[in-house]
């Protein structure tokens, strides 16, 4: 298992290569972004399924031998069609972000309310608030369209696009904690959303409404490496990563290495069809 596909509409899954490459250094990696059909989250059930699938099965054939879903949306709408379509190992970041949830927990569970903040698809498929129940925590859920765009647009770091962003952000709080008022953990239900985490903290601050903020991409990483074979060889100091992207590769080569971390190397354009 020495090749990983990972995939997200866009940039949103590099937080994720990004915790891989930290717990999972010696593997290597094909990057999937589709951005030409981004964002997946305010589309249907059934374009979201086949864009996942046929995202998932470009990996398959670049010589992915596990596959992780690193987006929420396509995990919450698509994660059985794309086991049913690959005869490979696939992890996807709900399972991992609850778990997270759950370990974030000081109480009971039970006294645990769990504030989840994702896309439309996402929230509505209500796939976190079974994950999160049958682990006996409670959960609301509430969907954040706006967000997705705007870190995709990189309006996370001027001033002036930051005020924009945290006021969205501020009333997105304020209507989800009218509904969830004791929530004492906020977790973030989409891979795009890591990236405003300064942005999520001063905002709760300024609301006096303190709460552990947690994402699921350490704890997928986590699920994956208990899955790769103990390491052989000690990690490159360049990791092994290939990058490709549906549309914008400049723009995906710029925008990607505040999600990754490091600067990113050549990424390829391909086409997926519509
Ligand atoms: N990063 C994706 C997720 O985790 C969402 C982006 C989109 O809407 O396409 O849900």
């Amino acid at each position: 298992m020495n090749t990983i596909g990972v995939f997200d509409s866009g940039f949103g899954g590099l937080t994720v290569l990004r915790a891989l490459l930290a717990q999972a250094p010696s593997a290597r990696y094909v990057y999937l972004g589709d951005t030409a059909r981004l964002p997946y989250g305010s589309k249907s059930h059934e374009t979201i399924a086949r864009y996942a699938v046929s995202s998932a099965k470009f990996l398959a054939a670049q010589g992915a031998e596990l596959l992780v879903i690193a987006c929420n949306t396509a995990t919450a709408l698509a994660l059985d069609d794309i086991r049913s379509a690959l005869p490979i190992p696939v992890v996807g970041v709900i399972q991992p972000g609850a778990e997270a949830a759950l370990h974030a927990g000081s109480g009971v569970p039970a006294s645990q309310q769990v504030l989840v903040l994702a896309t439309a698809a996402t929230t509505q498929s209500g796939a976190y608030t079974r994950a999160l129940h049958a682990l006996g925590l409670r959960a609301t859920e509430k969907a954040c369209p706006l967000l997705v765009p705007l870190v995709e647009e990189g309006w996370i770091d001027s001033p002036t696009h930051s005020a924009v962003t945290l006021e969205v952000l501020r009333i997105y709080l304020l209507e989800a904690l009218a509904q969830a008022p004791d929530a004492s953990t906020l977790l973030l239900g989409c891979t795009h959303y890591p990236l405003l985490k300064p942005h999520f903290e001063a905002t709760l601050r300024n609301l006096h409404h303190p709460m552990c903020i947690i994402d699921s991409a350490a704890a997928t990483a986590s699920t994956v490496a208990a899955l790769m074979p103990t390491a052989t060889q000690p990690a490159s100091a360049t990791p092994d990563c290939e990058f490709y992207a549906t549309d914008s590769i400049e723009k995906f080569q710029r925008l990607g290495s505040a999600f990754l971390g490091r600067p990113l190397p050549a990424v390829q354009l391909i086409d997926l069809g519509g």
